[in-house]
């Protein structure tokens, strides 16, 4: 049995906090909301606990996972040796959607690092995410609260459509903010290397500490290799996406791919062909029948999309299409992320 808690988000009720730490220090799993996504919690210092996480997720084990601390002041009990960009940075940005891999001391247990010697780390700024850190005073190991492979829950039914009856608890503290991931910063290499590109845009990091890489398999961009989790194909929904990466920056060219392929596509799929657009392109879909049209916000709004884009691919694959059709959003700020999370999710791009 999943047990489900609501909380006000912003003053979380601190008996339900008690009872969602009391879990995490006798082993269990408790589902909580940070600013990115829900994570799936357990302590980072009890590795029977974290490999309750790997088999509720059916992740593999060569997938490590990121630290949760309340603050900078935690750093030193798990990390061995900080790069001289560590202080700015979580000066800078914690707490916030910003993910950085350390050297690890013994105290954090292999599993949680796939057995490697570095440690992901962040600091949530979530109240609902914060408050557990601070009634565990333990690190908390947690990973995105999905099942491996599908998409990263913002809402806690997200989590117990996916995770139901597998986990202890859920504290529902209502939609996430951002709604991408962390951004991961490997600050073993120098310079640092993005590993994920996520909710701190990467001008933003490189304003504070100068230029950073990419870590990609994309030709146009530098070449680093990507750290053994960073798998292909992730964050999918059910239903084939189709990404249609608008490189040329021309809102008009991808409409009108992604208009001759609905009209191709719709003589050839019986179902309901889904659509992710923009308030101010959701007219071009109106003429036609067979047609789910979801609008992730305005055009000129990366954070409205990226808040609204895992939920629109998870109720477009409920609406059971069989098809799902978007657009990119160029790859400045929030965009990378968007871009990233889109081509993880793809079964096909078409490039323009
Ligand atoms: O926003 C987030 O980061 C969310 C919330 C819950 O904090 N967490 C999250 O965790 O997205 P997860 O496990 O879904 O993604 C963690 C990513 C993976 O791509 C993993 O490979 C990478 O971080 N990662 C974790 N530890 C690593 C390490 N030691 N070295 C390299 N990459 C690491
Ligand atoms: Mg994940």
């Amino acid at each position: 049995m999943t047990e489900i808690l609501k909380l006000d988000p912003l003053h979380p009720d601190p008996a339900i906090i008690h009872k969602a730490a009391q879990i995490i220090h006798t082993g269990g799993l408790v589902a909580f909301p940070t600013e990115t996504v829900y994570g799936l919690g357990a302590n980072a210092l009890d590795s029977h606990a974290v490999q309750r996480i790997f088999l509720a997720k059916g992740r593999p084990a060569n997938d490590p996972l990121i630290v949760h601390i309340q603050n900078k002041d935690w750093l030193e009990s798990i990390v061995r040796n900080f790069p001289p960009q560590t202080e700015a940075l979580v000066n800078h940005f914690w707490p916030g959607p910003l993910t950085l891999i350390f050297p690890r001391k013994e105290i954090i247990p292999p599993n949680v690092t796939a057995g490697g010697e570095n440690v992901a780390v962040r600091a949530p700024s979530h109240p609902v995410a914060q408050a557990l850190l601070a009634a565990c005073g333990v690190p908390i190991a947690a990973p995105s609260a999905n099942r491996f492979g599908h998409t990263s829950p913002t809402q806690a039914k997200h989590v117990l459509e996916d995770l139901g009856g597998r986990i202890d608890l859920v504290l529902d503290g209502g939609d996430c903010s951002i709604g991408l991931e962390s951004t991961v910063l490997d600050l073993t290499q120098n310079p640092p290397v993005i590993l994920r590109p996520g909710g701190i845009p990467r001008e933003e990091i490189e304003r504070i500490i100068g230029k950073v890489l990419l870590a990609t398999k994309s030709p146009e961009m530098e070449e680093v290799l990507p750290s053994p989790g960073l798998l292909q194909r992730h964050y999918s929904p059910n239903s084939t996406l189709i990404l249609v990466e608008n490189t040329s920056g021309n809102r008009a060219s991808a409409i009108k791919v992604m208009l001759d392929f609905v009209l191709k596509a719709q003589k050839e799929v019986q179902k309901p062909i889904g659509i992710l657009t923009v308030n101010e392109e959701t007219h071009h879909y109106e003429s036609f029948h067979q047609l789910e049209v979801i609008s992730l916000g305005s055009v000129n709004n990366l954070q409205e999309i990226g808040r609204n884009l895992f939920a629109g691919l998870r109720t477009l694959e409920q609406a059971g299409v069989e098809v799902i059709l978007t657009t990119d959003f160029g790859e400045e700020g929030l965009g990378l992320a968007i871009r990233d999370r889109l081509r993880r999710a793809a079964s096909q791009i078409i490039r323009i």
